[in-house]
């Protein structure tokens, strides 16, 4: 049943074939579609907005093939996009769906588009809706890639995973911070609940109240399941080393009791991260700084937790991020690799004995995630693979590894969460004599 909101409003096409085209022109999606939603004075029309450019890019793969749009101009092929979109997948009827599409380009002035692309939908449409198939919305050669790793039918529902909306999550920094009981607060309804994330929960219908006076924090089941992750470690300093936007560094701030540094190496997200610390009152709580973490600016081996939550190439946030899905590729895959890898060296150094090293990538892609923890363990036999998953309690082993149940992978098929691998690392105690050694 599509809802009665779709078929209203010519104002909010025109801004998503705007949005779309910038991001086709290499924009990203998160900020872009935030700032031209906030120019619609309807909060109906802002959240029609995030959903019509969402959808689209998320099907855009499956959709073009049927366009033959490549050597028309952007707004055109961005319209034709939108329109299948709200046909195809949004199940607006056929009239509808051409119209406001139609209408959004002739309302802006483009009489002449606006009829091409008219007579372009009529065609496609004569036949009936076409029927898109999920698996053809990401890249062949990466769902070719996902059955190598997962096996065929994974690789299947992971891809049909990715065109789903994704479900907001919020959790209670009080419950999360053990600070008020477990039914109270934010979510305390049991069907929605996360098993995994103390105080966290799906949101029902409607804007969930997040911010620094809601005491709660908007971020993704699978980010937080990595963050408590870090917050169970042994108590004492913890870095955060590449920080921004900061979801974790919040979670981290809140869960654990000792210093927290957090490092990261782009201006702009440094000051970003710096604004959201400070709206949230913990501008003194935590010592942000820019830095490369290749080579951090941190003494070497005095943290009981660090936190490397590495850039990777997004493969499990397909469904929040759908335009990396246009732009991934696998020379991506090797060189972000590499970044890792250096990383993980230099993230290793800071940990002093008996301290967790916790590594984590919102990739699915064995050679970033669970390829990378393996080769770190077998040039580094000073550190020990931790029981992950038994550090979040006895839903822990639902997202227990298969390949090692000592790590975590969290499938977005099998949850409302983003795809994650994430690993524990322990720096092992040094024997008394070594340490006399030493001293
Ligand atoms: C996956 S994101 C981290 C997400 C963050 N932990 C959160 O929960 O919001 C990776 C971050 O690492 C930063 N980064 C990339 N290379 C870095 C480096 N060499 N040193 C420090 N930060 C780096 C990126 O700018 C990006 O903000």
């Amino acid at each position: 049943m599509p809802d009665a909101r779709l078929g209203a409003g010519t104002a909010v096409r025109r801004a998503a074939i705007t949005a779309l085209v910038r991001i086709e022109q290499g924009a990203w999606s998160d900020r872009l579609v935030r700032a031209a939603a906030a120019r619609l004075a309807d909060p109906r029309d802002r959240a029609l907005l995030t959903r019509l450019v969402y959808t689209t890019l998320r099907w855009q793969l499956a959709i073009d093939p049927l366009l033959d749009a490549a050597a028309l101009p952007a707004t055109e092929r961005c319209a034709l996009r939108l329109a299948v979109t709200q046909a195809a997948v949004l199940e607006l009827p056929v009239p509808i769906a051409v119209s406001s599409v139609v209408g959004a380009l002739a309302g802006a002035g483009d009489r002449r588009r606006a009829g091409r692309v008219n007579a372009r939908l009529r065609r496609l449409f004569r036949e009936g809706v076409p029927v898109l198939d999920p698996v053809r919305t990401v890249p062949d050669w990466l769902v070719e890639r996902w059955g190598r790793t997962f096996g065929p039918e994974a690789a299947r529902a992971i891809a049909a995973a990715s065109t789903r909306p994704a479900r907001p999550f919020v959790v209670d920094l009080e419950r999360w911070a053990g600070r008020s009981p477990a039914g109270a607060g934010h979510g305390s309804d049991a069907a929605r609940r996360s098993a995994l994330v103390p105080g966290g929960a799906h949101a029902g219908r409607g804007a969930p109240a997040t911010g620094p006076e809601a005491r709660a924090v908007a971020v993704d089941e699978g980010a937080a399941v990595v963050a408590r992750l870090a917050v169970s470690g042994p108590p004492g300093r913890c870095a955060d080393l590449t920080a921004a936007p900061g979801g974790k560094t919040l979670l981290l701030a809140h869960g654990r009791n000792g210093p927290l540094v957090a490092l990261e190496r782009h201006a702009g997200r440094v000051r970003a991260l710096a604004r959201r610390l400070h709206e949230w009152g913990l501008g003194r709580t935590v010592a942000l700084a820019r830095a490369d973490a290749t080579r951090p600016p941190l003494a070497a081996r005095s943290f009981a937790s660090v936190m490397l939550d590495a850039p990777c190439s997004g493969t499990g946030t397909l469904r929040r991020r759908p335009e990396r899905r246009l732009r991934i590729t696998s020379g991506g895959i090797e060189r972000v690799a590499d970044l890792q890898r250096r990383l993980l060296e230099a993230a290793s150094e800071l940990v002093a004995s008996g301290g967790v090293l916790v590594y984590a990538v919102c990739s699915l892609e064995p050679e970033e995630g669970f390829g990378q923890v393996m080769d770190f363990l077998a040039r580094h036999d000073e550190f020990d693979l931790d029981d992950a998953p038994a550090a979040l309690g006895p839903a822990g082993a639902e997202v227990a590894d298969p390949r090692d149940p000592r790590c975590v992978l969290l499938r977005p098929d099998r949850g409302a969460w983003e795809g994650f691998q994430a690993a524990r690392l322990v720096r092992r105690r040094r024997e008394p004599a070594a340490d006399a050694d030493a001293g």
